[in-house]
């Protein structure tokens, strides 16, 4: 199971020294954490796989504000979200931007976390298929080398942050047509994480989820006890 964290800007300096400290001497070493990135090289004092939120569009060195691929990859990154739901509404990415940054995070192996899934609207007239397929598409066929390590998280963008949960059976039917897609279309056995709402009480629910590959957290990766709960029952 890979258990991702994604912290988003929950975290300010201090929480973030008391979540280190937590869990400086648990064994976590194979749950990745995501925190803003001024903070990932904090979480150098755990054990967590390091993870990244985001990556620039730019690989030149003359890029004022951002953080580049290389840059993550020398503090030791080994995992970026791509496309999450949150840059595609606030910052207006779209497919071109994403295929860009996918292929940097490749460029300098780093795993590519690549976040699909529909909004309330299309879930409701039944074309939430059709969207996670799309966003998948668009996406990896600008894509041409080492798109076999690519990760899919499904998150249904109506449950991120609403403690809304799909059925068991409907994650179940995406995850295997996302599957499905990903082994006829690009050849490869795809690891699929679920996203949206995860947290301590409805994980042993989610944990009936067949062939889920792990789950990616918000809100309860930033709560200590809880997080930690969720990785012993995961
Ligand atoms: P949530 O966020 O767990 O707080 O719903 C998930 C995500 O946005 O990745």
């Amino acid at each position: 199971m890979l258990i991702v964290g994604n912290q988003k800007a929950y975290l300010k300096k201090e929480k973030i020294e008391e979540f280190v400290k937590y869990f400086k001497d648990k064994d976590v070493s194979s749950v990745v954490i995501i925190p803003s990135i001024p903070f990932i090289n904090e979480f150098n004092k755990t054990n967590f796989l390091l993870g990244s939120q985001d990556v620039s569009i730019n690989t030149d060195d003359n890029s004022t504000g951002e953080v580049t691929a290389s840059q993550l990859k020398s503090l030791g990154v080994k995992y970026s979200l791509v496309g999450h739901s949150e840059r595609r509404e606030f910052f207006k990415e779209e497919k071109e931007t994403l295929i860009i940054k996918i292929n940097n995070l490749l460029e300098e192996d780093i795993i590519p976390i690549y976040c699909v899934g529909e909004t309330k609207e299309e879930r409701e007239k039944n074309k939430y298929k059709d969207k996670v397929k799309l966003q998948i598409e668009e996406v990896l066929n600008g894509i041409t080398a080492k798109r076999e390590n690519i990760v899919i998280a499904y998150e249904p963008v109506w449950s991120i942050g609403t403690g809304l949960i799909p059925k068991v059976e409907e994650i179940e039917e995406i995850m295997d047509s996302i599957k499905k897609i990903i082994k006829e279309k690009y050849k490869y056995n795809v690891k699929v994480l679920y996203g949206g709402s995860v947290n301590a009480n409805n994980i042993e629910e989610l944990s009936r989820v067949k062939d889920l590959d792990g789950y990616l957290i918000g809100k309860a990766s930033t709560i200590c006890e809880d997080f930690l709960k969720i990785i012993n029952k995961s």
